[in-house]
This record gives C-alpha cells, structure tokens and sequence, in this order.
C-alpha cells in the first residue's frame, strides 16, 4: 500500500512500475502454490515424515534465494528441478509464491472450540496444527552446542530471518538430512566448505542433541 502511494504521488512513473513488478502478488502466490501442495501440502506443512520440508512461515528471502539455487543446481533438488525452469516458475513466480508461503501462520497448539463450532471447522483447524513431537537425545547438551554455534546466525529460538532458515518446527528427519549434505560438501552451508565451519567436529550425537533442543522451542516466541 505504501509504494502504491508513493507511485500516484511520484512523477516517475517508470520507476513505478518498475517497483510493482517486485511486489508480491499474494493471490498468484497461492495458484503457483497448487502446483507446490502435490509434494509440500496444500498448506505448506510438509510431510512423509520430513521427505518434504515444511515451507509454511519460512522466510520469503530465504525461500526466494533456495528456488534460485534449485533452478540454476548450486542446490541439487532432482524432483523438484522440473517445476523450477525459468518456464515454469518466472523471477516473479517466485516473489509470489515465496511471499503466499511465508504468510501462512500454523499453530502449534489446538484452538479452543466453541460448542457451535461444526465437525469440518474442527476437523481443519487440527489439521493445521504443526507440531513436531519430540525426538530422543539429551536437550541440555543440544541447547548448549546450539547456543554456542548455531543461534549467532539461526537465532536464540531457531526462527533464523531473511536468508537465514527458520530450523525451529522443521522436520528434525529434513534437518538432518540437510546436515549431513553440509558435512559431505554436497550443499553449501553459508560460506563454509565442508570439514570447516558450525558443523565442524560435531559429532552425529551432537546433532541429534541439537535436534532434541529445537523441538522443545516450538511453543516460544522470539525474543525481539
Ligand atoms: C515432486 C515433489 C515436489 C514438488 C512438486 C515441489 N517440491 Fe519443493 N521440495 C521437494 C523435496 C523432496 C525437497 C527437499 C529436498 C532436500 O531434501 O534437499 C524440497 C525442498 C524445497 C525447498 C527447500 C526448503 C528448505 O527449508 O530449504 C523449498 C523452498 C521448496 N521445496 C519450495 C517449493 C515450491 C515453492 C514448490 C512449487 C513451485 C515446490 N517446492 C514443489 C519436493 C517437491
Ligand atoms: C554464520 C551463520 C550460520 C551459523 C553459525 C549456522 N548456520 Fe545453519 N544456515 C545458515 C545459512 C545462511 C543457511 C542457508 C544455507 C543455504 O541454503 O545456502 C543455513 C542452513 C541450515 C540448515 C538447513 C535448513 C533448511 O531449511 O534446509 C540447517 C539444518 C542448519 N543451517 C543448521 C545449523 C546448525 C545446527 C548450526 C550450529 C551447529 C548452524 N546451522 C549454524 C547460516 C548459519
């Protein structure tokens, strides 16, 4: 709304456009998205268990710069190369969609219900709620490993910002995962290389710590 305002008062009109053509398109983002819900859920909760990540409340820069990495393979993401040709999703496909996904806020917690509340209207409230259950490992050596090397860029709660991923109500399976192509040099990790970096000497122990630690920080709000 603001830029809009801007654009009528500004005698540049160009540059207005210019400018719009950069502005989410949210009801866009949410077409694109049908084509993303076969594989990431319709509301961008993920599944099969982490196969799929959560994209639902990522951050929009984040999810922008990834797409990019897929389309030109500095990430390799086999399915998903296909749906990320210039064809098929356009710089400003992904402003949309990247923008539509960010939006979408899931609880972690059940609403309260209203006794007029119907069956569907409870039914699609659970479904919305993302949860990850707990997994085992010991929370206090996690949250000290975390705290030391992790939160400086991922936050004190793992919500990350911009191009820093949001780890925390993340599939802790997808996490690992990724760690594990971090540690093998297969995806870049900020600017590390592999066998340099956070994740240097961290044992698999240590990880699965980590990853206990981040399921229990899903009820907090951040700090700032
Ligand atoms: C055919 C299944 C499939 C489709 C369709 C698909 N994805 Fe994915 N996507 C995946 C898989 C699998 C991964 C995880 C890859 C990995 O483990 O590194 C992924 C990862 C991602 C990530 C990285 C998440 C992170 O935290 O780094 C983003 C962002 C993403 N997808 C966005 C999208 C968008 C937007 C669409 C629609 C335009 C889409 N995906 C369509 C399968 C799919
Ligand atoms: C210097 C900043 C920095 C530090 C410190 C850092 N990270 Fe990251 N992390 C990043 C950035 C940037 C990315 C995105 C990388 C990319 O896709 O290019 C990332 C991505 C990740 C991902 C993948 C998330 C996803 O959605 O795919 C995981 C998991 C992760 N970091 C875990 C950790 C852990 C665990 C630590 C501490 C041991 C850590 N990071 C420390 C900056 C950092």
């Amino acid at each position: 709304m603001r830029l809009l305002r801007a654009c009528l008062l500004l005698p540049l009109a160009s540059l207005c456009l210019l400018a719009q053509a950069a502005a989410p398109d949210l009801e866009t983002g949410k077409a694109i998205n049908g084509t993303c819900a076969a594989c990431h859920g319709a509301d961008g909760k993920g599944g099969k268990h982490g196969e799929y990540p959560r994209l639902a409340g990522q951050h929009a820069k984040y999810i922008e710069y990834t797409l990019k990495s897929f389309r030109s393979r500095e990430r390799v993401n086999i399915p998903m190369f296909p749906y990320t040709q210039e064809r098929e999703l356009s710089d400003q496909d992904i402003i949309d969609v990247a923008a539509y996904l960010a939006a979408i806020e899931l609880p972690t917690t059940l609403p309260k219900f209203k006794d007029s509340d119907d069956a569907l209207t409870r039914l699609t409230a659970v479904q919305r709620v993302m949860l990850i259950p707990r997994v085992d490992g010991d929370i206090d050596a996690g949250k000290t490993v975390y705290q030391a090397r992790c939160a400086t860029c991922h936050g004190d709660t793992g919500r990350g910002k911009r191009l820093i991923p949001m780890i925390t109500g993340q599939y802790p399976t997808y996490l690992m995962r990724q760690m594990e192509l971090f540690r093998a040099g297969e995806r870049p990790h900020d600017e590390e290389k592999a066998g340099e970096g956070a994740l240097k000497d961290l044992a698999p122990e240590a990880l699965q710590n980590i990853l206990a630690y981040l399921t229990t920080l899903q009820n907090l709000k951040d700090p700032e």
